[in-house]
């Protein structure tokens, strides 16, 4: 399970809304492996995971193209490179791989705590400039 800690918060209260939430959908699906082990429901769970990743990089990208973020362009590599193997782990899960679906949350978890507390902060000074908060 991942806990939220202050150390996460970029200080922008949408972005750390989101970034909450993502967080509740990667621990639900955590659950669901430890709990039920369900593999129909660790497949929805996972699309879900896939859903709002989309939503929450729109919503990050948004900005950095509205401020003209400079490191846009690498942000949103990460971003894709994310979305591109969640995909690709989920096709793994689909077709009956469900020993896999370990990895796959410790890819997440991994990810997401990594990528906010380091790619993510970068944004902060450029985003709170243009008058975030
Ligand atoms: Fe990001």
């Amino acid at each position: 399970m991942i806990e939220w800690d202050d150390k996460f918060s970029v200080g922008i209260s949408r972005i750390d809304d989101e970034h909450k939430q993502f967080i509740d959908i990667i621990n639900k699906a955590i659950a669901i492996k430890e709990h039920h082990d369900n593999p129909e429901e660790l497949k929805e769970v996972l699309h879900s995971i896939t859903m709002y990743a989309i939503t929450h990089f729109a919503t990050e990208e948004n900005y950095m193209i509205e401020f003209n973020y400079p490191e846009y362009q690498y942000h949103k590599e990460e971003h894709h490179d994310f979305s591109r193997k969640v995909i690709e782990y989920c096709e793994r899960v689909a077709d009956g791989d469900t020993q896999f679906a370990n990895k796959i949350l410790e890819y997440l978890k991994q990810w997401l705590v990594n990528h906010i507390q380091v790619t993510d902060r970068k944004y902060i000074d450029c985003f709170k400039r243009n008058g975030l908060k």
